[in-house]
């Protein structure tokens, strides 16, 4: 028989997202009567724009005839897919992001949890906390933790913990990290963090030369003009900062499944005999190896996305959903509620009434109004005491979910 990988023993017995949903499987048996609403998962609820269902369409016909099908694409993403990606959501800001730096890929999630493979399994890694599960468990699952303490701190990690006394902005860490990870807009607080504090990251890893993994997954949902949307906005990034973006919450694509993550040429790692190699040939060289890249027909949806219909179309999706983020931090704190987030990204983020752990309230909530959020403690250890909404429910859904919680759970 053979052994297993053992770090997976170290993880937590079910994904956070799987969890929720078992639990509410079970109250879904136990009550067939009660209509649950779901804030739980960010999961989209509108459907795609016209612009992407279009190009969907026409790539499928594309597909039916001999003269136009396309098989194996590059491994990295068509050309023309990098090429609108590198000029609408780089060019635009001033930003110069190289086509051959763009490697396209079937989501946000692989892309996070894979990028830490062409890194050593001793590198220390710097978690967010709470975060995004998806980074601690794919570094558990490398080897890079160890066992999680009665706290489910994992001693192997370095946390910085985003609270509201800081703001939801995590300080520097104490002493040297190898891996960063960031998330902005954040998942799960919904902060968003100024130029200046994305300025001090980028100055930390470089004086530590340490890199950067910045998930801007939620770029879209920036209103503050003063907030960067890359981290390429900032001087010096480019030597030590991976960024990746998805096209799940802007444009929907959930279901469809695609995303991006750009590694400059600057950025470099070292051998333990202390030669240096690029970042983006590793990243090239796996990506190579484990992907054929994404289907044809969802590369040309998103590149629909970038044409001036499928523009507009994007931005009435992401304004919508901002809509649901007012009406559910505006109905909160009508209730009593004290709320974070929801302005600059599509999560709301509250504490749970005093006395009530996170997922206390997660079973309250569902028992009393038979709404589903997220407790803030499955994000991590800081998350204890803290909650929270997705935007993304039905509006309908969404006002109804508020209205329950205001007439059957104050705080
Ligand atoms: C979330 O709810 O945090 C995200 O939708 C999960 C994901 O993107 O995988």
């Amino acid at each position: 028989m053979p052994r297993i990988n053992e770090h997976y023993l170290n993880l937590k017995a079910s994904y956070l997202f799987a969890e929720i949903k078992r639990r509410t499987q079970a109250f879904r048996e136990a009550h067939p009567e009660a209509r649950i609403i779901t804030l739980g998962i960010g999961d989209v609820t509108l459907p795609l724009s016209p612009a992407v269902v279009g190009a969907l369409e026409e790539a499928a016909r594309e597909q039916a005839r001999a003269e136009t099908l396309k098989g194996y694409g590059p491994y990295v993403g068509y050309e023309w897919l990098r090429a609108d990606i590198a000029a609408h959501d780089f060019g635009v800001r001033g930003v110069s992001v190289a086509v051959d730096e763009i490697f396209v890929s079937d989501g946000g999630k692989s892309d996070s949890a894979n990028i830490q493979e062409i890194f050593a399994t001793d590198c220390v890694v710097a978690l967010m906390d709470p975060v995004y599960p998806v980074y601690a468990d794919s570094n558990v699952m490398a080897g890079r933790s160890g066992p999680a303490d009665e706290s489910e701190r994992y001693a192997g990690f370095v946390y910085l913990p985003c609270t509201a006394d800081n703001g939801f902005l995590p300080a520097l860490p104490a002493g040297h990290v190898d891996l960063i990870y960031l998330c902005y807009p954040n998942n799960p607080t919904g902060a968003v963090m100024t130029r200046e504090a994305l300025a001090r990251w980028v100055e930390y890893a470089r004086a530590h030369d340490a890199i950067i993994l910045y998930d801007a997954a939620y770029e879209a949902y920036i209103r503050d003009p003063e907030i960067p949307h890359s981290i390429y906005e900032i001087e010096g990034a480019r030597e030590v900062a991976i960024e990746s973006r998805s096209f799940s919450k802007n444009a929907g694509f959930t279901g469809l499944r695609l995303a991006y993550t750009v590694v400059p040429k600057e950025a470099r790692g070292q051998t333990r005999g202390g030669k240096t190699l690029g970042l983006n040939e590793l990243w090239l060289r796996r990506v190579s190896t484990k992907s054929n890249g994404p289907p044809y027909v969802v590369q040309k949806a998103a590149a629909a996305v970038y044409t001036p219909d499928g523009q507009k179309q994007v931005r009435a999706l992401v304004d919508h959903y901002m809509e649901s983020a007012r009406i559910i931090r505006e109905g909160l704190r009508a209730a009593g509620f004290t709320v974070y987030g929801g302005s600059n990204a599509p999560y709301i983020w509250l504490r749970t009434p005093a006395g009530l752990s996170s997922w206390d309230f997660f079973d309250r909530l569902l028992a009393e109004a038979h709404v589903v959020g997220m407790p803030g403690s499955g994000f991590g250890p800081s998350g204890e005491g803290y909650f929270r909404l997705t935007a993304f429910g039905s509006r309908a859904e969404t006002e109804d979910a508020i209205d329950r919680i205001r007439t059957r759970l104050r705080p």
